[in-house]
C-alpha cells in the first residue's frame, strides 16, 4: 500500500484532519504523527519528525502543516533530502510535482485558499514528474544543501 507521512502543528489541527481523511480515501497507508490537539507545539520539531520518517523510506511524500505553513516548510526544507512545497493554489500543486520534484508538501491551517486544499493534493499527487529540462534545475537545488554564499 502507498504510504504518506503527516505532520502539522496547532494551528493546521483541522486542515489535517481533511487531508488525513482525503488521503485514506484515496487509498493511502496515513502515518500521522500528530498532533490532534489545540495544545501549543513547535513547529520544527513536527517537521523534524516527518521528515526523519519520510528519511528513513518506504513513503511516496509527506505533508505537513502550520498555521500559515510558512515555518514547518521552511523548516522541512532545511533537512538534506527535502524538496518541500508550499503551494498556493492547484496551479502550484501541479508545478511543485511536475517541475521542482517535491517531495513534500505544506498547508496552512489558517490560510483562505482559493481552492480546496484536497483539490492541491490530488493535483500533487496526479502530476507526473516531468523530468526533462528540470531534472538539471532540480539537483541544482539539491547541491545548494548546506551552502553557504
Ligand atoms: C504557531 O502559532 C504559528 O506560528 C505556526 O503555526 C505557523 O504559522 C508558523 O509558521
Amino acid at each position: 500500500m502507498k504510504k504518506v507521512v503527516v505532520a502539522n502543528d496547532h494551528g493546521a489541527v483541522d486542515v489535517t484532519k481533511r487531508i488525513v481523511e482525503h488521503l485514506k480515501k484515496r487509498g493511502y497507508s496515513v502515518n500521522h504523527l500528530g498532533v490532534t490537539s489545540p495544545d501549543s507545539v513547535d513547529y520544527p520539531d513536527m517537521a523534524a519528525q516527518a521528515c526523519g520518517e519520510f528519511l528513513a523510506g518506504g513513503y511516496e511524500f509527506g505533508v505537513v502543516a502550520c498555521g500559515t505553513g510558512i515555518g514547518i516548510s521552511i523548516s522541512a526544507n532545511k533537512i538534506n533530502g527535502i524538496r518541500c512545497a508550499l503551494p498556493q493554489n492547484v496551479f502550484a500543486a501541479t508545478m511543485a510535482k511536475s517541475h521542482n520534484n517535491a517531495n513534500f508538501i505544506a498547508f496552512g491551517g489558517r490560510i483562505e485558499y482559493t481552492e480546496p486544499v484536497e483539490k492541491m493534493l490530488d493535483a500533487f499527487i496526479d502530476s507526473p514528474v516531468e523530468g526533462g529540462r528540470h531534472t538539471k534545475r532540480v539537483n541544482k537545488m539539491m547541491a545548494l544543501e548546506g551552502g553557504v554564499c
